[in-house]
């Protein structure tokens, strides 16, 4: 885990939490197997599909994260706009907050992208 550019933390977070969901989904499906009670069998497979839907977004953020297609957004800290260096950026590439006009800088540190402002 951890070896895509400026993912290294949060490609971490995010496996992890695919994990938890990934037993909390066996665990409800088992309940639902075991309950007696039709309302509680019921609720635990609603709580089943709940934490798969959770699960496949999860999913499909690692996924684009490892193919290079998530983008790189950060909150300006002058003016709290959106500041998005696209997809796949290299270290270094300068973008300008749409908003409030300052230039930032890609950096990354132990393997997270972070912003340095210019
Ligand atoms: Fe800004």
């Amino acid at each position: 885990m951890g070896n895509v550019k400026g993912f290294s933390s949060l490609l971490g977070l995010l496996e992890s939490n695919l994990s938890f969901e990934r037993e909390a989904l066996r665990r409800y499906k088992g309940f639902a197997e075991k309950a007696s009670n039709e309302e509680l069998r019921q609720l635990f497979l609603d709580l089943a599909i709940a934490e798969s839907g959770h699960m496949n977004g999860l999913i499909n953020v690692i996924r684009a994260i490892k193919d290079s297609t998530y983008v790189v957004r950060f909150l300006c800290p002058v003016c709290g706009w959106e500041i998005s260096f696209g997809e796949n950026p290299e270290i270094g590439a300068i973008t300008r907050c749409r908003m409030c006009g300052v230039t930032f800088e890609l950096i990354e540190t132990d393997g997270d992208f972070d912003i340095r402002r210019l």
